[in-house]
């Protein structure tokens, strides 16, 4: 009948995801929306070993793909288009990606749309809420860092980011260096909630200089330090220091989120003084101190705060899927010679 159906597929990272996502008239639904984590797999080298990702995904990617037609009840011949994460991310796994829906376009004759990953991040909120352009975007996740101007489904300004690790990263980093279970992210965020945050000094990277960029890897130097100066008094860590450690950590993390984030919502409502909301996507959204900080950000300023649910924040082929829905609309379709691009600039 009437209306756009994309299969969405990704594999950029270490989830094996595929989805199935409808629009109709105004309505948006997904339909189904697999994703396999190889968190597991990973666990042991604390991080992602690129060739053990690879090989997983393109051992799964196939199963992915079968689980989100059937939990759609979507017959391949009812789909309209294939989307595929073409970059940027590893280059195995992007390639296993691509491959399968290379595959399946062979077969079947269906065209085959190349997304970008991170414009899959930056458009969830259209697909979750209606949200309409333009709106200030922030990326915040293991990999990722970046404020992103969305005024269009292909039309990204990038007003900063990291120069160096993603908040995620030294979430991580931080959860290691304690001896805190991973991912590091919830575990140090329960710690904080017990320390005090003033009774070790982080420092706020970048914070006196201009502009949108970010830095978090001085904060590990940082935590490194203190835990050295405490271990040196005693034998090791009571749960006290832990607890403190991580509070002042996270504390440094929301004010430089929020600093920044200020900034570049500043910029963006001097542009267009229409803005319809302040989004993040990733991972550390789930933080409460961090959303709570950003919500604060964007109340100031009278502008709606929108984090989509964890779910769709995180890695997942229904924000691929959704993507390939706005460039299907614009007409855009990519043929079987669509390439991988590990790196791949908004
Ligand atoms: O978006 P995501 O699932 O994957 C990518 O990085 O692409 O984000 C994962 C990151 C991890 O670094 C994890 O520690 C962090 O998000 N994270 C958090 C929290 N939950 C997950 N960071 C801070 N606070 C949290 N509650
Ligand atoms: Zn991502």
């Amino acid at each position: 009948g009437e209306g756009i159906t994309i299969l969405g597929l990704e594999s950029s990272c270490d989830d094996t995801a595929a989805a199935v996502v409808r629009l109709a008239g105004e309505s948006r639904a997904i339909l189904s929306s697999v994703v396999e984590g190889q968190a597991a797999l990973h666990a042991a080298f604390g991080g992602v070993v690129p060739e053990i990702a690879a090989r997983a995904h393109a051992e799964r990617i196939d199963v992915c793909v079968e689980r989100a037609l059937e939990g759609a009840g979507t017959r391949l011949s009812e789909i309209d288009a294939i989307a595929v994460t073409a970059g940027p991310g590893l280059i195995g796994g992007v390639l296993a990606g691509v491959m399968c829906a290379k595959g399946i376009a062979a077969a079947t004759g269906l065209p085959i749309i190349g997304i970008n990953h991170l414009a899959g991040h930056a458009l969830t909120p259209r697909l979750t809420d209606g949200l309409a352009f333009p709106y200030l975007m922030l990326l915040v996740s293991g990999g990722h860092c970046q404020f992103i101007l969305v005024e269009g489904p292909e039309d990204f300004t990038r007003l900063g980011g990291t120069i160096d690790d993603a908040p995620g990263e030294a979430f991580d980093k931080t959860a290691k260096l304690l001896g805190l279970p991973q991912p590091g992210g919830p575990s140090v965020e329960a710690e904080a909630s017990r320390g005090d945050a003033a009774r070790f000094a982080f420092p706020r990277p970048l914070l006196d200089r201009p502009g949108c960029d970010l830095s978090f890897s001085g904060l590990k130097t940082a935590l490194l330090r203190a835990r050295d100066g405490v271990v040196a008094q005693r034998e090791g860590l009571t749960a006290r220091d832990r607890a403190d450690l991580c509070a002042g950590f996270q504390a440094a993390v929301v004010e430089v989120l929020a600093v920044k984030s200020a900034r570049a919502l500043d910029a963006c409502l001097d542009r267009s003084p229409g803005m319809s909301a302040f989004a993040v996507a990733g991972g550390v959204a789930a933080n409460q101190a961090v959303r709570v900080a950003l919500e604060r950000v964007a109340a100031e300023r009278g502008v709606r705060f929108l984090a989509p649910p964890l779910a769709l924040c995180t890695d997942n082929a229904a924000m691929i899927a959704w993507a390939g829905i706005e460039r299907f609309r614009l007409g855009h379709r990519d043929g079987l010679d669509l390439s991988a691009r590990p790196r791949w600039p908004l």
